[in-house]
């Protein structure tokens, strides 16, 4: 405990040193350092080409909302869509001078600001601490040659999409140029880009395992087998690896003038150490979500909906300053609750019912993912808690584990195997190996810009941000004694990774039964409010 006092001291006291900058200074020196590190870790002569999100139709004339694409803006800090970044890994030379990435923006417009709101446009971008910004028009107009790169490093264009209707320099088009520029074949096969690419690189050592993950794949794919170097993989008796399939597979690979999958591994690497920047706003909006927890458990009363606890949850992030939730809010009682996403949030619990509250504040863009589990009515029945139970102390399994060098799937294990011996004691399942049927999902995953936030795959590090999120879901109708049916627990936190001891940065929302029948019998604000009768 002692540890992770001072672990957390010395963190806000590295955050108190950041604020001697204006946020606009230190946001301009984060976005630019997280270029600096991923040019430090790009193939020498590659270029690095990154794509904002496209705007999504809702309805007529009405968008979703416009969410930046998270890659994109953690290089950028640029929250508009239809722009392109280009990042080299060496200073280029032109006959304006040196430069080593450029920012193609969308241009002012006074017509469509007025309906829109402000554009940045190019003089917006060089505050932002580009040196190069271009208007989009050009990357269409004058694209760039990037045959004189060794490597062309993308991400997949699975969220390709024409946005708008007549307008010749729109993400589409960006992206449509781009991708004749580099040769992008009309008939790309991810799937089969990526076996190429683990066959290029197999070793001694994932050889059995790759063999059974590719024909995984073509069981679900079988035109896979199409692919002469998949089948004689495949189909290879040799006990080692057949090195002239490796041979052929990086032959084959030569002809796509592009990566496909470092930019993702490096940019994995890099967001899921959060920077001191980032843990003060990821910190604040897991607080945040804490509070709306404990907020609720005070105003709770079984007249009120899923979708009004919903919106008591809402209104605390933005009373607290967060734009967003960072993910739909799942807000479901009694059988609802063991709909894993469900988002409906639309019935009325019963008094009986135990309500599922999953929900993040998305704060200045880092959102939080915390859950707690309330007895409507504000006093857990025997089978409610003794499910609680479980799950708390699964919880606490993963938690405790949750350091640097443990893996998510080492703390997904920790807590199924409480929750296995806990539903066979309860004599829910007979066999422990079935506890899957009632905790089906794993245990963590990082949090950050994403909701699910990419990483590394690897042994955790310090400045991590995880949940630990076990659970027990028991649908009507399962095969157990009817008393436990409609009853769906998860209980999430999200852990700061350090050395040694997990720090809870949740841990504002009680999780112990105990501790939320007390805060459930504070009084709240709410308890006064009352609205008018509608007239029909
Ligand atoms: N809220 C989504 C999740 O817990 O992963
Ligand atoms: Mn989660
Ligand atoms: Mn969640």
């Amino acid at each position: 405990m002692r540890s992770s006092l001072f672990y957390f001291f010395a963190l806000c006291s590295f955050l108190g040193f950041a604020q001697s900058f204006s946020i606009d200074d230190e946001q301009i020196i984060f976005h630019q350092s997280r270029r600096d590190s991923l040019r430090s870790m790009m193939p020498k002569n590659s270029v690095a080409v990154v794509f904002a999100n496209p705007i999504r139709n809702r309805s007529n004339d009405v968008d979703f909302v416009y969410h930046q694409d998270p890659n994109f803006y953690y290089l950028t800090g640029w929250k508009e869509p239809h722009a392109v970044l280009v990042l080299y890994s060496s200073t280029q030379i032109d006959e304006n001078g040196a430069y080593n990435e450029k920012l193609f923006v969308q241009e002012r417009n006074a017509r469509m600001e007025m309906w829109n709101g402000k554009r940045l446009g190019v003089d917006g971008a060089k505050k932002m601490g580009f040196d190069r910004v271009a208007l989009r028009n050009e990357f269409i107009q004058s694209p760039l040659d990037f045959s004189t790169f060794e490597e062309v490093l993308i991400f997949d264009f699975e969220n390709d999409e024409r946005d708008l209707d007549n307008d010749p320099y729109d993400l589409y088009q960006l992206k449509k140029t781009f991708k004749q520029s580099i040769g992008f074949p009309l008939d790309f096969n991810r799937t089969k880009y990526s076996i190429q690419q683990a066959i290029r690189s197999v070793t001694n050592e994932n050889y059995v395992e790759l063999k059974r993950q590719i024909n995984r794949q073509i069981n679900r794919d079988s035109t896979l087998l199409e692919d002469e170097l998949i089948r004689a993989f495949v189909e290879s008796e040799s006990l080692d690896v057949p090195t002239d399939l490796k041979i052929k597979s990086a032959f084959a690979l030569r002809n796509y003038f592009f990566d496909i999958e470092k930019l993702e591994r490096y940019l994995g690497t890099l967001r899921e150490e959060k920077t001191s920047f980032e843990l003060k706003k990821l910190i604040r909006a897991i607080e945040i979500s804490a509070i709306g927890q404990v907020e609720v458990m005070k105003a709770l009363n079984p007249e009120m909906s899923e979708r009004e606890v919903q919106g008591i949850h809402e209104y605390v992030f933005k009373k607290y300053g967060a734009a967003y939730e960072g993910y739909p809010s799942i807000v479901g009682a009694g059988n609802n609750a063991c709909v894993l996403h469900y988002i409906e949030n639309n019935e009325a619990p019963t008094s009986n019912d135990l309500i599922l509250m999953d929900l993040g504040a998305e704060y200045q863009g880092y959102t939080a993912d915390v859950t707690r589990t309330l007895p409507v009515n504000g006093k857990f029945s025997e089978e409610q808690r003794l499910l609680y139970e479980i799950v708390y102390n699964a919880q606490e399994a993963g938690i405790s584990i949750a350091k640097k060098g443990t893996r998510l799937d080492q703390i997904t294990r920790a807590t199924q195997q409480v929750v296995a011996a806990g539903l066979v004691e309860l004599g829910i399942i007979e066999n422990e190996k079935d506890f899957g049927r009632y905790y089906p999902h794993g245990a963590a995953h990082h949090i950050g810009l994403d909701v699910h936030d990419l990483n590394s795959y690897g042994p955790l590090r310090p400045n991590a941000i995880i949940t630990v999120e076990p659970g027990i879901y028991i649908p009507d109708g399962s095969p157990c004694d009817p008393k436990w049916w409609g009853i769906g627990i998860r209980i999430e936190d999200d852990i700061l990774i350090t050395e040694d001891t997990p720090i809870n940065l949740s841990e504002k929302a009680p999780r112990k039964w105990q501790e939320i029948e007390k805060m459930m019998r504070e009084t709240s604000p709410l308890d006064q409010f009352k609205l008018p009768g509608l007239s029909q």
